[in-house]
C-alpha cells in the first residue's frame, strides 16, 4: 500500500488537489476534516457547547461515524446518516477545530483513519496526517497559501452555495481556526519534518495540480530507487 498525506491550514485548497491526485494515480481519497466536522456537527445537534471538552467526551460515548465511498467519493456517515453536505458549514467548521483540540476526539478518530491506510493506497488530507496518523507515508506534503488567498477561495465557495458572509468574516474565522489548530497541545497543525512545502499562492489551480502531481511522482520515485 501506498500513502500520500497532505496536511495544511483551512482553505489551502488539499481537498481540490488531493482529489484530482487520488484521481490521476487511482487512490482513495480520505477526506479526515469530514470527520472532526461530523462529531463537531454531532455535538452542535445535542446542544453541547464544542469548546465544552467534558460533556463533548462525555457524549462521544454515543457518536458513531463511519465513512463509505461511492464512485469514489468519500461520504461520511453520523449515527448512519449520510451527512456529507450537512457538514459544510461555518458554523460546523468552529465546531470541528474546537472538538478537534481534544485528545479523546482525537483518539476515538485515530483508528478509523489508519485502518483506511491499512486496506487501500490512500492521498489522506488533514492537520496532522503526516505528524502522527500516518508517520510511514511515502508522500507528504505540506500545503499552504496566503491568508488572503485562502479566504478568498473559501469566500467564493460559500458565495456558490447561495450563502453570503461577508470577506472579512470568513478572514478572520479562518485565521482564528489557523491559530487553534496549531497551537493545540493535541497533534497540532505542522508541517512533518520530511514534508514538502507547496505554497499555491498565485498559481492557477491546473498550475497547483500539477506542482502537487509532480512532487508526489518525484518521491514515489525516489522511494523506488531506494528499494532497488
Ligand atoms: O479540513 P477541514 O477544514 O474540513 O477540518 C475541519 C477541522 O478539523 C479543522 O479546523 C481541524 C480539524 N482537523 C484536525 O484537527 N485534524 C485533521 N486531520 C483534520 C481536521
Amino acid at each position: 500500500m501506498i500513502a500520500i498525506a497532505i496536511d495544511g491550514p483551512a482553505g489551502a485548497g488539499k481537498s481540490t488537489m488531493a482529489r484530482a491526485a487520488a484521481a490521476a494515480l487511482g487512490f482513495i481519497y480520505v477526506d479526515t476534516g469530514a470527520l472532526y466536522r461530523a462529531v463537531g456537527l454531532h455535538m452542535l445537534e445535542k446542544g453541547i457547547v464544542p469548546r465544552d471538552a467534558d460533556a463533548v467526551k462525555q457524549e462521544l460515548g454515543n457518536v458513531q461515524v463511519s465513512l463509505e465511498f461511492q464512485q469514489g467519493e468519500q461520504h461520511v456517515f453520523l449515527c448512519g446518516k449520510d451527512v456529507s453536505q450537512e457538514i459544510r458549514t461555518p458554523e460546523v467548521s468552529m465546531a470541528a477545530s474546537a472538538v478537534s483540540a481534544i485528545p479523546e476526539v482525537r483518539a476515538f478518530l485515530f483508528d478509523l483513519q489508519k485502518n483506511m491506510a491499512k486496506t487501500h493506497s490512500v492521498i489522506m488530507d488533514g492537520r496532522d496526517i503526516g505528524t502522527v496518523v500516518l508517520p510511514q507515508a511515502q508522500v507528504k506534503i505540506f500545503l499552504t497559501a496566503s491568508d488572503e488567498e485562502r479566504a478568498n477561495r473559501r469566500y467564493r465557495e460559500l458565495l456558490e452555495k447561495g450563502k453570503a458572509p461577508s470577506y472579512e468574516e470568513v478572514l478572520s474565522d479562518l485565521r482564528k481556526r489557523d491559530y487553534d489548530d496549531s497551537h493545540r497541545a493535541a497533534a497540532p497543525l505542522k508541517p512533518a519534518e520530511d514534508a514538502v512545502l507547496v505554497d499555491t499562492t498565485g498559481m492557477s489551480l491546473e498550475e497547483s495540480i500539477e506542482k502537487i502531481l509532480a512532487v508526489i511522482r518525484q518521491k514515489l520515485s525516489d522511494k523506488t530507487k531506494e528499494i532497488n
